[in-house]
C-alpha cells in the first residue's frame, strides 16, 4: 500500500485529510507535511536588538523565542549559528551564552575577543552560571519550554558586544545564513529581516526605550525530513480484560540490527548498542491501557505509559499531544501536567511533573518507563464522536486515540 502513495502527492493529500489513519500518514511526502494543522504558525523567532553603539561596533541583545505550541527544545539544548556579513566582525564579549569556538584571534594582542570565528555557533550556559555572566532569561542549559506550557521559560536571551561591525545604522550589516538546532530537532531558518525597532518598558512602567535597530529571523521545524524517515515512536493498546489488544507492529520504526542489544546494560562489545532490541524497534513506545470501569462510572480510566528504549539518551522535558474523541473539558489527569489544546477540542497536551516523571531515563537505568492516569468522559453531546476521523478508531465501547505526538513527532498507532 505504501508504495502506491509514494507515486502521487495528490493522492496522499486526499488521504491525509479524509482518512487520517497512520499507515497513510507515514507514506506522505514533503509537500504535505510542511503544514502542521496543530500548530500552523509555530516557529522559533530570533530577535536581534542593537541596543547601543560602541567605538568599533555595537551591543546586541538576542532573544530566541519559541512560539511553538507543543514542541520544546530539550537537552542537549539549542545551538544558534550565523555567518558575519562583513566577515571581519568579532564578538568581544558574551553574557548569558557563549560561542563554542574562539576561532583565530591571533591578530589580537592584549584584549582578546570572545570569538573571532567567521561563523560563530552560540550555546546556552548552565543553570549554575555566576550572576555576573548572566542576563535575564538566560542559562537554562539550552532548554526551552513551548510557549503554551510556560511562556516565561520559552525565551532564551543573551547579550553580545560585536566589534569591527560598523557603528551606525547605515554601516552595520545583518548576519546571514542563520542556523538553529533545537536539542535533537533541526530547524530551517529564513533570512534576517529588518523590522520595527523593539520597544522596552522599564519595570516601573514609567519610561519606554527602544532598540536602535531590530532584525528578525524565523526558523521552522523541519518536518519534511522527519516524515520521510520511519516514525520514532509507536503506541500500543491494551485493556483490563485482554479482549482488546494491539501491539506495535514488527519493524514499526525499523528492524533489528547490530545497533540493538537485549541485555539490559548491554555488553558494549566493539560497537556499543544504541537501543534495546524490541520487535517494533521504536526508540520510544506509548502504551494506552484501559482500566476496569467502576460500576456506573460516566468515564473511562486510562493508564498511559511511555518507555524509553535508548541506552544512551534520557528524554528530558518530554511532551505528549493526544487527540482522542473522549478528551474534553472534563478530562482529569493524575500525575502529569496537562492543558487543553487550543483549536482542537479533543486534544490535550501532556508533560511530566518535575521530580516525578519529567525525565524518562535511558533504558540502561532503572525506571525507563513512566506513567500516569487519565479519566476520559464521553461527551453526551457527541458532536466530536461523529467525525470521520473518530469513527475509524472507535467501536461501540472502545476508542483508541486518533493521533499521538511524542516530543512533536507523530507516533504510529497500532490498529485494534
Ligand atoms: C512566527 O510566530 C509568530 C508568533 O506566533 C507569528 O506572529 C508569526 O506570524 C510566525 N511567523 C511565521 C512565518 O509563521
Ligand atoms: C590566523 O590569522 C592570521 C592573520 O589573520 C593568519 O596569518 C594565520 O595563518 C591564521 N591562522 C590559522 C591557523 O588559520
Ligand atoms: C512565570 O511568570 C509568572 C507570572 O509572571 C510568575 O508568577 C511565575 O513565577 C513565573 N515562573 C517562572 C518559572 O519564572
Ligand atoms: C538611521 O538613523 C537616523 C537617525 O536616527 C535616521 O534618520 C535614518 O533614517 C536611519 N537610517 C536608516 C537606514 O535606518
Ligand atoms: C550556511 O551554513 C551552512 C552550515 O555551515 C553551510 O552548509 C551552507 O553552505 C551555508 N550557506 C550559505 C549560503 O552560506
Ligand atoms: C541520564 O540521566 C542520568 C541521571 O540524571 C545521568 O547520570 C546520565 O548521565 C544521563 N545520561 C545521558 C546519556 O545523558
Ligand atoms: C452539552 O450541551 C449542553 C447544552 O448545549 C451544555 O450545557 C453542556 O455543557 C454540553 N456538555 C458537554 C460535556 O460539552
Ligand atoms: C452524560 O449523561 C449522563 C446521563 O444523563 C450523565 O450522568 C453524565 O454526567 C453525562 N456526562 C457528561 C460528560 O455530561
Ligand atoms: C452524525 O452523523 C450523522 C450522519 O452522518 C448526521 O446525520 C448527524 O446529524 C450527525 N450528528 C451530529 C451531532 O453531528
Amino acid at each position: 500500500m505504501k508504495s502506491i502513495f509514494r507515486f502521487s502527492n495528490t493522492i496522499s493529500v486526499f488521504f491525509l485529510f479524509f482518512f487520517p489513519s497512520n499507515t497513510v500518514i507515514f507514506s506522505t511526502s514533503k509537500g504535505v507535511t510542511a503544514h502542521d494543522p496543530y500548530d500552523p504558525t509555530g516557529n522559533i523567532t530570533i530577535k536581534w536588538d542593537v541596543m547601543s553603539w560602541t567605538p568599533d561596533g555595537y551591543v546586541a541583545v538576542v532573544d530566541i523565542i519559541n512560539s511553538q505550541l507543543y514542541r520544546t527544545v530539550q537537552l542537549p539544548g539549542w545551538k544558534l549559528g550565523w555567518t558575519w556579513a562583513k566577515r571581519d566582525e568579532i564578538i568581544w564579549s558574551a553574557f548569558g551564552a557563549q560561542a563554542i569556538d574562539q576561532g583565530n584571534c591571533s591578530m589580537y594582542i592584549g584584549n582578546i575577543p570572545h570569538s573571532c570565528s567567521k561563523r560563530p555557533i552560540i550555546v546556552d550556559l548552565s543553570t549554575d552560571t555566576p550572576y555576573n555572566q548572566r542576563v535575564d532569561n538566560c542559562c537554562r542549559g539550552g532548554r526551552l519550554s513551548s510557549r503554551y506550557q510556560a511562556i516565561n521559560k520559552s525565551t532564551a536571551s543573551f547579550q553580545i558586544s560585536v566589534g569591527n561591525a560598523g557603528t551606525s545604522n547605515r554601516t552595520v550589516r545583518m548576519p546571514k545564513n542563520f542556523t538553529f538546532i533545537g536539542g535533537r530537532a533541526e530547524y530551517a531558518c529564513g533570512p534576517a529581516k529588518r523590522v520595527r525597532s523593539s520597544r522596552f518598558v522599564t519595570p516601573d512602567l514609567r519610561r519606554t526605550t527602544q532598540a536602535f535597530m531590530t532584525w528578525k529571523v524565523v526558523c521552522t521545524y523541519k518536518r519534511a525530513n522527519v516524515a520521510n524517515k520511519s516514525p520514532s515512536c509507536c503506541a500500543s493498546l491494551s485493556s483490563f480484560d485482554q479482549r482488546r489488544k494491539a501491539n506495535c507492529p514488527t519493524c514499526s520504526c525499523g528492524c533489528r540490527s547490530k545497533t540493538c542489544n537485549t541485555r539490559s546494560q548491554g555488553n558494549p562489545g566493539i560497537v556499543p548498542p544504541l537501543m534495546k532490541c524490541t520487535d517494533h524497534m521504536c526508540p520510544a513506545s506509548i502504551n494506552w491501557h484501559i482500566l476496569k470501569p467502576r460500576e456506573k462510572a460516566a468515564y473511562t480510566t486510562v493508564h498511559v505509559s511511555i518507555s524509553n528504549f535508548n541506552y544512551r539518551m534520557n528524554y528530558t522535558d518530554w511532551t505528549l499531544l493526544v487527540n482522542h474523541p473522549f478528551i474534553n473539558k472534563l478530562t482529569r489527569v493524575v500525575h502529569a501536567n496537562h492543558k487543553q489544546f487550543p483549536n482542537f477540542k479533543t486534544a490535550q497536551l501532556m508533560w511530566g511533573m518535575k521530580h516525578k516523571n519529567a525525565i524518562i531515563p535511558s533504558s540502561s537505568r532503572q525506571g525507563s518507563t513512566i506513567s500516569w492516569i487519565m479519566q476520559l468522559y464521553k461527551d453526551n453531546n457527541s458532536t466530536n464522536t461523529n467525525t470521520t476521523s473518530t469513527s475509524s478508531s472507535c467501536t461501540k465501547d472502545w476508542c483508541a486515540p486518533t493521533e499521538i505526538f511524542f516530543n512533536g513527532d507523530r507516533c504510529l498507532i497500532a490498529s485494534p
